[in-house]
C-alpha cells in the first residue's frame, strides 16, 4: 500500500479506442488500443494498491467457462470481477451441454442473455479454440441485437489455440516494469523440455506476435518439429517491420547468448498437435491418449533443453530476466536453482493478469471511464 496521492494518466480519447471491444487476440487490436489497455491496467493496479475501491460495474455477472485446467487465469478473472463489483461465475466446460451437440453460437446466445462479460478458455485443439470463442461472441451479439439490448458484453479470450492475450499483455507490463522501452532489447522465447503433457502453442505464438510490435528483438528457439503455426510466424515477421526484429534458431544456447530476457517453456510438437485435431473430432479418446504418449516420447529426445544456471550464464551479464507463464515443470523446463532465484519475479509477472482482465472489462463496459476513475480517486 502506498500513501502518496493517486495520479491518473488516462485520456478519454484513448479509452474510447477500447470501449465496446472484446479481446479475442492481440492481433485484432491496434498498437494504440493495446497501449491504452496497458495504461488502464497500470492505473487500476495503482488504485488497488492504494485500496481505492473500483466498483465500476456493480450487480453485473462475469461468466467464464474453462475447457482446460487453470489456476492463475481463473484467479485473475475472479479477482478482477470482484474488484469491479461484478459477480464472477466460473464453469467447467465439460459440465455444459456442448458435449451433447449444442453449438458455440447457441451456447453464446444462452450465456449472453444473462452475462455482462464472458471469458473463455479453449486451448487444447489446434484450429478450434479461437473459432469457438468467435462463435460465442457471434451468438451473444445476435441475441443483443435481436432484443435491442444495449448492454456491452465483452468476450475475453482466456487462452485458445492461437493466443493467450491476457497472459501476453501481463507479460508486456512486467517487461516494461523491468526494462522500460523494449526497443533494442533481446527477448528469447524458447521451447523447453516437459515430461508432463503436450502444452498449447498459444503462449509462444502470442509472445512473438505481440513483443515484435513493441520494438523488441525477438528470438524464437525450438528443436526441429516444434514449429508454430504459419499464420502467427507470418504475423511476427510483419510486426517486426515496425522496428523490432524476429529470428528463429534451433539452438537454445544460441538463443540465450546476450538475451536480456528469456522465456523458456514447453509446447507440443506441431505434427502431433495436428494429428490430435482428427482424433478429437472423432471423439477417439484412445487415439488422443496414444498421441499424447507419442508427444511425451518426442519431448524426451530433447531433455537437454532446460533453462539452467549454465545457460543463464550465457545471457546479458549472466543476469537475464527469467519469465514463465506458469506452471513450470521444475527440473525439466527450468532448474530448481533458476526457479528459486526468480520465484517472486514470476509471481509478480502473473499478478499483472488480474489488472489486464480488469482493464478489459472496465475499458469495454464503462462509458466516460476517465471521469469515473477520477471520481473514485
Ligand atoms: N499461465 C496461465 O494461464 O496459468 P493457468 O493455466 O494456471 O491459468
Amino acid at each position: 500500500m502506498t500513501d502518496s496521492p493517486a495520479t491518473i494518466d488516462l485520456d478519454q480519447a484513448d479509452l474510447d479506442l477500447i470501449f465496446g471491444h472484446s479481446m479475442l487476440s492481440t492481433e485484432d487490436w491496434s498498437t494504440a488500443q493495446l497501449t491504452s489497455l496497458g495504461r488502464l491496467a497500470r492505473t487500476l493496479a495503482d488504485f488497488d494498491r492504494r485500496r481505492i475501491r473500483t466498483s465500476l460495474l456493480p450487480f453485473e455477472l462475469a461468466w467464464a467457462v474453462f475447457f482446460d485446467q487453470s489456476t492463475r487465469t481463473k484467479s485473475a478473472w475472479a479477482g478482477a470481477a470482484a474488484r469491479l463489483g461484478m459477480q464472477p461465475v466460473i464453469v467447467d466446460g465439460s459440465s455444459t451441454q456442448i458435449s451433447h451437440g449444442e453449438t458455440a453460437v447457441e451456447t453464446g446466445a444462452m450465456l449472453g442473455m444473462n452475462a455482462h462479460a464472458m471469458g473463455i478458455r479453449h486451448d487444447l485443439i489446434l484450429g478450434e479454440g479461437n473459432t469457438f470463442i468467435r462463435d460465442v461472441k457471434t451468438g451473444i451479439d445476435r441475441y443483443l441485437a435481436a432484443t435491442g439490448d444495449s448492454r456491452k458484453v465483452p468476450v475475453v479470450n482466456l487462452q485458445c489455440d492461437v493466443d493467450h492475450p491476457t497472459q501476453t499483455m501481463a507479460d508486456l507490463l512486467w517487461l516494461e516494469d523491468n526494462l522500460g522501452d523494449l526497443s533494442e532489447r533481446n527477448i528469447t522465447v524458447s521451447w523447453a523440455y516437459s515430461p508432463s503433457y503436450a502444452k498449447p502453442l498459444s503462449v509462444p505464438q502470442g509472445l512473438i506476435t505481440l513483443l515484435t510490435r513493441f520494438g523488441a528483438n525477438v528470438t524464437l528457439a525450438h528443436p526441429p518439429g516444434y514449429r508454430l503455426t504459419t499464420e502467427t510466424m507470418v504475423a511476427a515477421e510483419a510486426n517486426a517491420g515496425g522496428g523490432g526484429s524476429f529470428r528463429v534458431v534451433e539452438s537454445m544456447d544460441d538463443a540465450f547468448i546476450d538475451a536480456d530476457v528469456v522465456y523458456p517453456k514447453s509446447w507440443g510438437a506441431y505434427d502431433l498437435m495436428v494429428e490430435r485435431v482428427d482424433a478429437n473430432a472423432r471423439g477417439d479418446t484412445a487415439e488422443l491418449a496414444a498421441i499424447e504418449a507419442r508427444a511425451l516420447e518426442r519431448n524426451a529426445q530433447f531433455t537437454d533443453w532446460i533453462c539452467d544456471e549454465r545457460r543463464m550464464g550465457l545471457t546479458r551479464d549472466g543476469d537475464a530476466l527469467y519469465m514463465h507463464c506458469l506452471p513450470a515443470d521444475i527440473g525439466a523446463e527450468v532448474s530448481t536453482g533458476v526457479m528459486e532465484h526468480h520465484t517472486v519475479n514470476v509471481a509478480r509477472q502473473a499478478n499483472w493478469k488480474m489488472y489486464v482482465v480488469m482493464a478489459l472489462l472496465a475499458g469495454a463496459k464503462v462509458p466516460n471511464l476517465a471521469e469515473a476513475m477520477a471520481a473514485l480517486a
